[in-house]
């Protein structure tokens, strides 16, 4: 009988699913001229699909533009204005005001901002970072949170996240500090907020700086306040699967006029272009023919496209309802996983709403050691899932190639490590299939 069930859901899903994507596609079909091009091609993935074992119908992550994101792109192309332009412009204001913050600066992804934050704190005088100093980071987060430190010649010093909010744990963050700490680099993982109430008196009590990665977490609140406003610098990840998409795109957002200022540099080449003639970094000489080619930081080429900037700006307009959406989502998935023997899902903090990314589970008791068969069910299922971000980022070969440092034991990170996983969460309602995923998992137990 269960089998049944299971068939009758999966079916009646995936031909919903179907059903939403055909009607997204013919109405793309009457915006643009390639349309029917466009529906030849869905015919042929969807029986493509239909031919494979298991047909998705629970994806990690889907689309949420409409014909808004797609008119702002036609309107970019017939502008003949592609790089980095008044449409960035317009989307940086709009984005630090929305966040609550002085200033924004838009670059080409998530691991460009913390490069382009981690840099710019790296040349702020009044920071005093020099190399060797140590930044405290939590062991389980994307590898470009750990990247920026070590090329800026500081040293990611791992420590231990807390199993239930998987985030930073804050008395772990209090033993690994030594005279070299200088930083927190806190991050928000899965769209909930780390305890800054906590961080921030660490960092008042040893006079160390704290910046933050939100790169997972846009649109979450503590107490009404965004995350990504509580550091000297936060970022964002505006990437296909977060939770607003300008294709590839990241932000960070500042309230420290010399860090903005640095960021404009470092994200064209390191010059004074994009600078006011007096300014916090290099002052201008007045004269465009040498100010249009002076470099005063060491940078990169960060910037975005102006259709980035232009994708921004909608999404920026549906951000509240795409979070909110969410939110009623991770209602469903808690109602239905509060009883679950074995599986521990994401705890967020009372005074915190997290804007959940995905529903994260960590297999124990019976259920331990045994992710395997619960991904292939998974997957069988049509539900897709992923390990939890990078894992124990420890455990990854590429630390053998950065300067960073384990402080204690990484026991809950170990366990995200091999017993972790995530769904997805999306934008519009999902129960049906966080229904589903609760059958399959409740087949184990
Ligand atoms: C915590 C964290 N930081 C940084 C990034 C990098 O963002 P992007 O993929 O836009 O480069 C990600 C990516 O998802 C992330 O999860």
């Amino acid at each position: 009988m269960r089998i049944i069930g299971y068939i009758a859901k999966f079916s009646r899903l995936h031909f919903r699913r179907l059903l939403g994507d055909l009607a997204r596609l013919t109405s793309d079909a009457r915006k643009v001229s390639a349309g029917w091009a466009k529906i030849f091609l869905f015919l042929r993935y969807r029986q493509d699909d239909f031919m494979s074992q298991a047909p998705i119908v629970y994806p990690l992550a889907t689309s949420t533009w409409d014909a808004a994101e797609y008119d702002a792109l036609q309107k970019v192309i017939q502008s003949g204005r592609f790089t980095m332009g008044p449409k960035v412009k317009s989307f940086e204001e709009q984005f630090a005001h929305f966040m609550g913050s002085k200033y924004a600066v838009m670059v080409n992804s998530g691991s460009s901002a913390n490069l382009a934050g981690m840099a710019a704190a790296f040349y702020a005088p009044d920071f005093r970072l020099s190399p060797g100093d140590e930044v405290i980071v939590p062991a389980v987060s994307w590898a470009t949170t750990y990247y920026p430190i070590s090329q800026m010649g500081l040293v990611p010093v791992l420590v231990d996240v807390d199993l239930d909010t998987l985030n930073i744990s804050t008395h772990r963050v209090r033993e690994a500090i030594t005279p070299r700490t200088r930083a927190i680099f806190s991050v928000n993982l899965l769209g909930n907020p780390a305890d800054y109430s906590e961080l921030k008196k660490i960092c008042d009590e040893h006079g160390i700086l704290l910046f933050e990665d939100n790169c997972e977490s846009m649109g979450a609140t503590i107490n009404g306040k965004q995350t990504g406003t509580f550091g000297c610098f936060g970022t964002y990840s505006s990437f296909f699967s977060h939770h607003i998409s300008t294709m590839e795109g990241g932000i960070v957002v500042t309230d420290d006029e010399f860090l903005y200022q640095a960021m404009l540099s470092i994200r064209a080449h390191g010059w004074t272009r994009e600078l006011p003639e007096r300014n916090l970094v290099h002052d201008k000489t007045g004269d465009p023919f040498k100010d249009l080619f002076r470099f005063v930081l060491p940078g990169y080429n960060l910037r975005p496209l102006e259709m980035e900037g232009a994708l921004g700006i909608e999404q920026l307009k549906k951000l509240p309802s795409l979070v909110e959406g969410r939110q009623r989502n991770a209602e469903v998935f808690l109602s239905l996983f509060a009883d679950m023997p074995n599986i521990r899902t994401q705890k967020v903090a009372l005074d915190a709403k997290s804007s959940w990314f995905g529903f994260s589970m960590i297999l124990e008791g019976a259920l331990a050691g045994r992710r395997d068969e619960v991904v292939h069910s998974l997957t069988a299922a049509g539900i897709e899932c992923r390990p939890i971000v990078a894992g124990n980022f420890a455990n990854n070969p590429v630390m053998a190639k950065i300067n960073a440092k384990v402080s204690g034991s990484l026991t809950a990170a170990e366990l995200i490590d091999s017993n972790g996983l995530f769904v997805g969460n999306h934008h519009y309602p999902i129960a049906d299939e966080i229904a589903l995923l609760r059958d399959v998992i409740a087949s184990y137990n």
